[in-house]
C-alpha cells in the first residue's frame, strides 16, 4: 500500500481482525509513531452490518488506552463514500494533498486512475480524530 508517497508492506503492520461468528469479515490496520497512530487500511468483507465501525471503536480504544493523541488516515478525492464513513464517526478533514497519487501512483503503478464513481483518483485526503 502506498500513501503519501510511502509504501507500507501490509505484512509488516499491525493489526485486528473482525470476526463474525468466527468468519474473518473485517481487517483494519494500524502504525503507531510516537504519540500518533495511523490507520493504513480499513477493509470490511460484509458491509453495513457494523463491522466497520466496531473496527474504529476498536482501534480508539486501544488509541486511549496506549495515551495516543491523535489517530489519523489518508484516503482519496474519490473514496466518497470513506469520506461519509469517517465523518459521521467524529473524524475531521485536516489536510488535502492535491495530486499526491501521482506520486504512489509511480511506486505503486497498479493504482487505478479512475476510482469510485467515476472520478479520477488525484488527491489525498487527511482525517483526524484529537484523542
Ligand atoms: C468504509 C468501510 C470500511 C465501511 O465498513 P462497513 O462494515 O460497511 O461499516 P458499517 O457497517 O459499520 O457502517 C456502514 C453503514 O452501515 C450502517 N449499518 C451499520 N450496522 C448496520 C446494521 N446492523 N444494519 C443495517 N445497517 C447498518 C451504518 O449506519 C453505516 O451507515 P452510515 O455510515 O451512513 O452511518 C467499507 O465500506 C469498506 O471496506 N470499503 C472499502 C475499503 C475502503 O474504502 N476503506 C476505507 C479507505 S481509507
Amino acid at each position: 500500500m502506498v500513501t503519501k508517497g510511502i509504501i507500507h508492506r501490509v505484512n509488516d503492520l499491525d493489526g485486528i481482525i473482525a470476526t463474525l461468528n468466527k468468519e474473518k469479515v473485517g481487517l483494519i490496520t494500524y502504525k503507531i509513531l510516537g504519540k500518533e497512530l495511523e490507520i493504513t487500511s480499513v477493509n470490511s468483507l460484509k458491509e453495513n452490518k457494523g463491522i466497520g465501525s466496531a473496527m474504529l471503536d476498536a482501534i480508539i480504544t486501544l488509541a486511549r488506552k496506549q495515551k495516543i493523541k491523535r489517530v489519523w488516515l489518508l484516503t482519496t478525492n474519490d473514496n466518497i463514500d470513506a469520506l461519509k464513513f469517517y465523518q459521521k464517526r467524529n473524524f475531521t478533514l485536516k489536510n488535502i494533498y492535491p495530486e499526491a497519487v501521482k506520486l504512489s501512483r509511480e511506486l505503486k503503478p497498479s493504482i487505478p486512475l479512475i476510482g469510485n464513481y467515476g472520478i479520477p483518483i488525484r488527491d489525498e485526503i487527511e482525517l483526524e480524530i484529537i484523542l
